[in-house]
């Protein structure tokens, strides 16, 4: 393997890094803790993802780096004839081959199952291989013996025998238990004999068996063969005399209602005539009700006439009556002239009422009239009285010198003149007003003309509402004269009419007769009604006797009916007690059929039981030589795993036993080389100590620093005993911190020997942090980390820097 380029972006503390690998020996240099051991780390991340890096996935981001930056690592290297390019972020990865544009495998799980075929390697091995650990020398160096040989053991594979060996035990076990589950199950042979000739008798036994049910079935169907016609025929028999018997009895239920009608028709006619004789009895006794009940007529109807002479009488005496009272009514009334009278006197009086009005009614006005008119006057009077008293108060306030109210100008000499005028004018105003207000005094009141006019007006108007009240009372009797008349003449009508009625001869009655014929009547209707009863049972007597008759020869018929029936019945012969000896027989023929037939079933059962029980042994006998052929085959089985489980121990004995000869082998070569052949060989105790042989001579005491070559020198063998038993040469050696405690001179020698190994190991990378180790480097790569930005950075400087640095 060769890595060609290296980059990381965001992978720990290294932002976007850089690296371009050639060939031959690289140291990379810088201080504790700047991230060089990252970079060996970046390169197992891009192999085989997570688990070869340190910590975990989410401690890979560089802390600092932007939110969802990528975490990137690409990787280029040769493998074999091809080139590869691996690119790894935290969720995705790619693997390309010979730059071809499209991946070989681009899945996290997919690119590391690719690369881990590719190498041959799993990934520790791949890290015991081409890498040597920081600090993993002195590690090895103080392991205790065992877990020395475990270390080796599992470096080399060895542990995967053991593994298998393990597994191999598991399975061995688990086919033990079932070899022995096996032959626990096999049945005992000499059982399944006796179980074999047990069936076998039970089979014949149950053929036998079947062989007489067979015949037990013959014999009960010959039996019901010769049984059946003669049950047949005795159940036909039966049959025929039960249904005649029916008749039979249906014949005599008729016989007996035959005779319950004619001894009932008999039990009738006897009553009948009885009935006959008692008829003739009342009849005697009803003889004279023909002539009483026409007595009862005609008194009857004197009766009803002599009733209504009465009411004719009654009615006489209350026409009369009222005659009268309307006669005395009569003569109450007013002489026919008596309502003209009053007639003229309502008009006389009238017409002086409206004179009287008319009068009245003047004068009224004439008085209403003077009374306004004096009003007005005087109201006059005092609105001049008014105007001059005013008129005179401001000529008197203005003075003769002052403005005339009425011409504005100044009286002056005729002052006194307008004043003495304005005084005689109040004067007469005065004199006028005072005869006004006697005026309107006097005629406060109606003068009493109008209130003797009007009196008689009123007198008159009394007058009038009284004549018209009489003439109203003489109408109503002449009204009322009109309605009695016409009344007196009905009734008069009327009266006449009842006399007439009343007129004629007064007919004959005798009420205590009448009474006597209605009480014999009464006495003979129980006797008219029982002897109407007795006529209807009387009269049936004849057509009973007819009938009587014919329910006589009904019951003959009926009678003839029943002896022939029997007649048929005895002449069948049929005989109950041979019947059922018949029907006993059949039963029990029947019964015996099924028995048998049973019996044919059990047996039958029982045979195919036998039979099954023969199959059944017969199947446990191949069963236990199936079970026998596989417990033998477990058997062998057991014996291989036994074999390989020793073949294994052997061969990690062997493995054993050949590994530390080999390794010794291999590690003195790198031994001389690394000391420049002053240490020889180097040889492997049991317990995988190293001891150096100076001069063939094993070295009691070596030094801190030889002990370290020592290790490294084995460490070395075990790379290239790795490396060859993966078919891959060790054309890689990435060495961490492998100084140790080694001094300048041994670390040069280191390097120098590394130098020496290029035709073995065309790579190598050397990382360390001692800045003085950079001769003989090939090229040297410084990483740095910046404090401030916590980022680290790598620098390939000139050779001379380097010297200058190292200086
Ligand atoms: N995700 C991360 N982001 C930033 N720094 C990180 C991250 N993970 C680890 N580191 C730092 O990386 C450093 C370890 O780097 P590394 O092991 O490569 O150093 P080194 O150069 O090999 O040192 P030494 O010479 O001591 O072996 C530690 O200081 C650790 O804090
Ligand atoms: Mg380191």
């Amino acid at each position: 393997m060769q890595i060609h380029r290296l980059r990381l972006q965001n992978f720990r503390q290294h932002a976007d890094t850089h690296i371009e690998f050639g060939a031959g020996l690289t140291g990379i240099v810088g201080p504790n803790g700047s991230g060089k051991t990252t970079l060996l780390e970046a390169i197992a991340y891009a192999m085989y993802g997570t688990p070869a890096a340190r910590g975990t996935r989410d401690s890979l981001r560089r802390r600092g780096a932007p939110p969802r930056s990528s975490v990137r690592v690409e990787l280029d290297f040769g493998l074999g004839a091809h080139e590869y390019r691996v690119i790894r972020g935290l969720n995705q990865a790619e693997l390309y081959q010979d730059g071809e544009p499209s991946p070989i495998a681009n899945s996290l799980g997919a690119v590391t199952d690719k690369l881990t075929r590719l190498l041959g390697m799993t990934r520790e091995e791949f890290f015991n291989t081409y890498f040597t650990g920081q600090k993993e020398l002195s590690v090895m160096a103080s392991m205790s013996a065992p877990d020395r040989a475990r270390f080796l053991s599992r470096v080399l594979g060895y542990e995967r025998l053991k593994v298998a060996q393990d597994r191999l035990k598991v399975k061995r076990s688990a086919l033990k238990a079932r070899h022995e589950l096996l032959e626990a199950g096999l049945r005992d042979t000499a059982e399944l004999d006796a179980e074999e000739s047990q069936a076998m008798i039970r089979l014949a036994d149950a053929q036998e068996a079947v062989a007489q049910a067979d015949a037990g079935v013959a014999a009960g169907k010959a039996r019901l063969a010769e049984l059946t016609p003669r049950w047949e025929h005795a159940q036909q028999l039966r049959e025929t005399v039960l249904s005649l018997d029916g008749e039979r009895r249906v014949s005599e239920h008729h016989v007996h209602a035959a005779r319950e009608k004619f001894s009932a028709l008999d039990r009738q006619l006897i009553e009948a005539l009885a009935a006959q004789e008692k008829l003739a009895q009342l009849n005697s006794q009803l003889e004279p009700l023909a002539s009483l009940r026409a007595e009862r007529e005609t008194l009857e109807k004197q009766a009803e006439l002599f009733a209504a002479r009465k009411a004719y009488e009654v009615q006489r005496q209350d026409h009369q009556a009222r005659l009268k009272r309307i006669q005395e009514r009569a003569r109450l009334m007013p002489a026919p002239e008596a309502l003209a009278d009053a007639e003229n006197r309502v008009q006389s009086v009238k017409d002086a009422l409206q004179s009287a009005t008319v009068d009245a009614e003047a004068k009224r006005t004439a008085w209403v009239r003077d009374a306004q008119e004096v009003q007005t006057k005087r109201q006059t009077l005092l609105d001049q009285y008014k105007d001059v008293t005013e008129q005179r108060e401001r000529i008197l306030e203005a003075g003769a010198e002052g403005a005339c109210p009425t011409c504005s100008r100044p009286l002056g000499k005729d002052y006194e003149v307008v004043l003495g005028l304005l005084e005689r004018q109040l004067e007469a105003i005065r004199n006028n007003g005072n005869f006004y207000r006697q005026r309107i005094g006097q005629l406060a009141e109606a003068p009493t003309e109008v209130r003797a006019a009007e009196q008689q007006r009123d007198t008159l108007e009394q007058d009038a509402a009284a004549a018209m009240v009489e003439v109203q009372r003489l109408a109503d009797l002449v009204q009322e004269r009109t309605t009695l008349t016409k009344e007196r003449e009905a009734l008069e009508a009327k009266l006449s009419e009842v006399e007439a009625l009343l007129g004629g001869s007064r007919a004959a009655y005798d009420e205590a007769r009448h009474h006597a014929v209605r009480a014999t009547i009464e006495a003979l209707d129980p006797v008219v009604l029982e002897a109407e009863r007795m006529k209807v049972t009387a009269e049936r007597a004849e057509g009973l006797v007819a009938e009587a008759e014919r329910a006589e020869r009904e019951l003959s018929r009926r009678e003839a009916e029943v002896t022939a029936l029997a007649e048929r019945i005895a002449g069948l012969g049929y005989d109950e007690a041979d019947f059922k000896a018949v029907h006993v027989a059949m039963e029990e023929g029947r019964n015996a059929g099924h028995e048998a037939e049973k019996v044919l079933v059990r047996t039958r059962a029982e045979y195919a039981a036998a039979e099954e029980a023969v199959a059944t042994v017969e199947r446990r006998r191949k069963e236990r030589h199936e079970l026998s052929r596989r417990a033998k085959k477990a058997g062998t089985e057991l014996l291989l795993y036994h074999e390989l489980d020793r073949a294994l121990t052997d061969l990690r004995t062997d493995l054993n036993a050949t590994l530390r000869p080999e390794l010794s082998d291999l590690a003195s070569v790198f031994l001389r080389d690394l000391t420049n052949g002053r240490y020889s060989d180097l040889e492997l105790d049991e317990s995988y100590v190293a001891t150096i042989l100076e001069d063939g001579e094993p070295k009691g005491v070596i030094s801190g620093g030889e002990e370290d070559v020592a290790n490294l020198a084995l460490r070395l063998a075990i790379s290239q005993m790795i490396a060859e038993r993966a078919g891959q040469p060790l054309s890689l050696l990435v060495l961490d911190e492998i100084f140790g405690s080694l001094d300048e001179e041994r670390r040069v020698a280191v390097v120098e020997l590394l130098r020496g190994l290029a035709d073995r190991f065309p790579q190598v990378i050397l990382i360390t942090h001692i800045e003085s180790v950079n001769e003989g480097f090939d090229r040297v790569i410084r990483v740095v980390l910046d404090p401030s930005s916590g980022v680290s950075t790598v620098r390939e400087p000139a050779v001379e820097d380097m010297e200058h640095v190292a200086a």
